[in-house]
């Protein structure tokens, strides 16, 4: 049952023998964008279940992360903290990653999720549109990984996850924003990965297609048509999960009927 949050109810406490092994101080330490609704609550609640690890859990609404903190906590995350941030925002981003340093030390993992859908006409696109769907999807990847990401570096050891979409591997009609930016993203990991392999970073581009999520809100389409938020959270844990001896570099995920 999917709550107002928009993530899913139906997550149970479950034991883990890996994770609860782990002390409180050193069980891994999550940090995930966009996780006040969506494909980032439900990461947030799959993480906090299966790996009861330490969460940083960014977005701006912070009643919404708020509640996904508590449902994170009931969980068995073994700590969780809310950090209010537009991830668009150089000045604030630069502010969050010292809170969250100052709290947790560092991350371990970085899921970088937030974003912003928008479609309209390429002929039709504003100027102010493209630069705020570029900022939401693309810019706040650079900014939270460029701040953050220097830490993993130090230690040899992290993982990135930066959610693109389908509209970031094949054009989008409508998407002269929103597609752009993703394939930005999916550039972007590349690079990353690149530049990152030889340091202990790891870097898996994220491509889901149609995920039903309050994004979807008015649309029209079938929720049963599209992939329920929590598979894409589960297919990010299994990679997470990986020895470091592997990366996946690109998870493509679809409705198992298509694309929408
Ligand atoms: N759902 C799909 O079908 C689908 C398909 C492919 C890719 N994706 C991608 O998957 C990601 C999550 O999608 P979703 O459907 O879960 O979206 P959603 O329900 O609209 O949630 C988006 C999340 O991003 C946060 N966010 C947006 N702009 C932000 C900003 N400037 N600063 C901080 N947080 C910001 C929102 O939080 P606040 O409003 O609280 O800040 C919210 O938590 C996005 O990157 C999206 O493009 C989704």
């Amino acid at each position: 049952m999917r709550n107002s949050n928009g993530s899913d109810s139906s997550v149970k406490p479950k034991n883990n023998p890996r994770s609860s092994a782990r002390s409180a101080g050193s069980s891994p330490v999550v940090l995930i964008t966009g996780a006040s609704q969506g494909i980032g609550a439900a990461t947030a609640q799959v993480f906090a279940r299966e790996e009861r690890c330490r969460l940083a859990l960014v977005a701006r609404n912070v009643r919404n992360l708020r509640a996904v903190a508590r449902a994170c906590r009931r969980l068995g995350a073994a700590a969780v903290e809310v950090f209010p941030c537009d991830v668009g925002d150089e000045a604030a981003v630069a502010a969050m990653a010292d809170a969250v340093t100052g709290r947790f030390g560092g991350v371990d993992a970085i899921i970088n999720n937030a974003g912003k859908f928008f479609s309209a006409p390429f002929l039709k696109m504003s100027i102010a549109d493209f630069d705020r769907i570029v900022r939401a999807n693309l810019r706040s990847i650079f900014l939270v990984s460029r701040a953050l990401v220097p830490g993993m570096v130090r230690r040899r050891r992290g993982d990135v996850f930066n959610v693109s979409s389908i509209a970031g591997l094949q054009a989008y009609p409508g998407g002269a924003a929103y597609s752009s930016a993703k394939f930005g993203v999916t550039g972007l990991s590349q690079v990353m990965r690149a530049e990152l392999k030889d340091k202990g970073v790891r870097v898996c581009c994220v491509c889901p297609g149609a995920t039903f999520t309050p994004s979807w809100a008015g649309s029209g389409v079938d929720r049963k048509r599209m992939m329920p938020a929590d598979d894409v959270a589960r297919a990010i844990l299994d990679v997470y999960r990986l020895s470091r001896r592997s990366v996946v570099e690109e998870l493509v995920l679809r409705p198992q009927l298509g694309d929408v």
